[in-house]
């Protein structure tokens, strides 16, 4: 999508977005365009029950007098209430109709209103809508007829000191490219993207600044990262450890401690999991496909603080295995020893994130000794029982932590809920024969006591946030900024967290 900010004017042709206030009040762009057409805007708002609240929607059609196409009118409500995400939904659900619509062209018209965000400001949050929602993933449809395809190629944000607005939107088009980044490490299938097909796309990274390195089995091995490597030992593929390094402190040096310890972001990377010998029924499992979209967001979220140059250390760290059944796949029962040292009994193979996460989040302290550590993660089946799919789950040992992320989550519009840790909880993987198993075995609280295990490989004094994002990683409807399917949920999150607390 081309989106371009220019001064005020009418373009003649393509389709026209105009907004309009509570109370079916016509902004000024719109009270003209309801001139030129001898009154179709007030006649079409009288026909129906568009009142101009937020997010409401109406089209007209070849209006009278003009050669555009049609006429959006998007109803804004009060603007002095409208939140960054709620321009960002409105101009999403403009971009929604108008990819449906067949125009090749659009044009938002954005007027200066009395109370709320300046002009400028609401027309870079309605083009970062548009864009979000834009994506789409199609390379692999060699059938599709061209009338099928959206033809809208071009959006024109036409607003006064158009300088500005397009400085605003320039920062967020660099989030977006690392929310893009993410939606097609996500949505690729799993033979495309394994662990080194998803280092290699990592690598691109390298072009915006960030140091990319990479540990093999061998490397893994010798610092007996034994659950992550007993994960993947029932796999062709060989695992990975992807190692992200992003310096933009000013006066940094590296990410060792010098020139400020790195914020840390650790994510779970199965680029399939079939559950392991612990087989996952066949129905919907396509869908493990998708238990990458931790270490997914993890590589987004380190594409855009490059891409807009965060002043921030950071690094970004993921454990990349495949979870599959075979002569050399790993057993319930077996005992693995992790990094840590910690023994842990693998009563099921299918709990396998937490195996890679563990060493994963240890190589990450002993390595960086970060400011803090947040890991996301597609981990269990349980947190789509508890919060379904609009919000995700949020583990910590640190309350302030808890709050920054939870505020940046309301922000972004990818909420967040937390959920307790405790030691009642931790009872439960507590083991005869191991220092802990990987399974609580009840019923209950399958969340929890992933987390809990997680927490386990957490040092004393180490602020830590787990995400458990299973439910929102994958959308199966589409929403204002985010079409159906891979989200990219995460890296706008830990953008704004970054961005609100860690940028000097
Ligand atoms: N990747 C799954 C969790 C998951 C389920 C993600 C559905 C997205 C959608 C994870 O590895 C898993 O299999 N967890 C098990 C844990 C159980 C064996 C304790 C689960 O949730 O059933
Ligand atoms: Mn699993
Ligand atoms: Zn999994």
């Amino acid at each position: 999508m081309n989106i371009s900010f220019a001064a005020p004017s009418v373009p003649t042709s393509g389709a026209l977005v105009v907004g309009v206030l509570e109370g079916k009040k016509l902004t000024p762009s719109a009270a003209s365009l309801n001139k030129q057409t001898d009154g179709a805007l007030e006649r079409a708002i009288a026909t129906g029950s568009f009142a101009g609240k937020k997010g409401e929607i109406l089209e007209i059609i070849a209006p009278a007098n003009l050669q555009n196409s049609r006429i959006l009118l998007v109803g804004i409500g009060e603007p002095g209430k409208l939140s960054e995400k709620d321009l960002e939904d409105l101009g999403g659900s403009a971009a929604a109709r108008l990819l449906a619509g067949g125009d090749e062209k659009a044009a938002f018209l954005v007027d200066k209103l009395r109370g709320g965000k300046s002009a400028q400001e609401r027309a870079a949050h309605y083009a970062f809508g548009a864009l979000l929602r834009s994506y789409r993933f199609d390379k692999y449809k060699t059938k599709e007829k061209p009338e099928k395809k959206p033809k809208l190629k071009e959006i024109k944000v036409l607003v006064e000191d158009a300088a500005t607005a397009k400085r605003l939107f320039q920062k967020l088009e660099k989030i977006a490219e690392g929310v893009f980044f993410t939606r097609n490490l996500v949505t690729e299938p799993a033979n495309v993207l394994f662990p080194k097909s998803l280092v290699a796309e990592a690598k691109k990274l390298t072009k915006l600044g960030v140091k990319v390195t990479v540990l093999g089995e061998k490397e893994m091995k010798k610092l007996g990262m034994g659950a992550l490597l007993g994960v993947a030992q029932g796999s062709a593929q060989e695992p990975q450890l992807l190692i992200m390094e992003w310096q933009g402190a000013a006066g940094a040096k590296d990410a060792k401690g010098k020139g400020g310890a790195p914020v840390a972001f650790v994510g779970k990377g199965v680029t399939f999991d079939t559950g392991g010998i612990s087989l996952k029924p066949a129905a919907g499992m396509e869908d493990m496909k998708w238990d990458m979209g931790g270490a997914g967001a993890v590589v987004g979220v380190m594409h855009a603080l490059a891409g807009r140059k965060a002043k921030v250390n950071a690094v970004g760290i993921c454990g990349l295995v495949e979870n599959m059944p075979s002569g050399t796949a790993q057993r319930p029962g077996d005992v693995v020893t992790s990094m840590s040292g910690q023994t842990i009994e693998v009563l099921n193979t299918d709990a396998e994130g937490r195996l890679v996460l563990c060493d994963a989040l240890w190589y990450t302290q002993e390595n960086y000794k970060p400011k803090l550590i947040v890991d996301l993660a597609t981990l269990t089946g349980a947190i789509i029982i508890a919060l379904g799919n609009e919000q995700a789950g949020l583990f910590s040992n640190d309350d302030k932590l808890s709050e920054q992320l939870t505020a940046a989550g309301k922000k972004v519009g990818e909420p967040l809920w937390r959920l307790p840790l405790g030691p009642e909880y931790d009872k439960a993987i507590d083991c005869d024969v191991a220092d802990m198993k990987n399974i609580s075995g009840g019923r209950g609280a399958g969340s929890i006591t992933a987390a809990q295990f997680l927490q386990r490989f957490i040092k004393e004094g180490t602020p830590w946030a787990h995400l458990d994002i299973a439910g929102v990683a994958w959308s199966t409807k589409d929403k204002p900024t985010v079409p159906k399917g891979g989200t990219g949920y995460g890296v706008r999150l830990l953008d704004a967290f970054v961005a609100e607390h860690y940028e000097k």
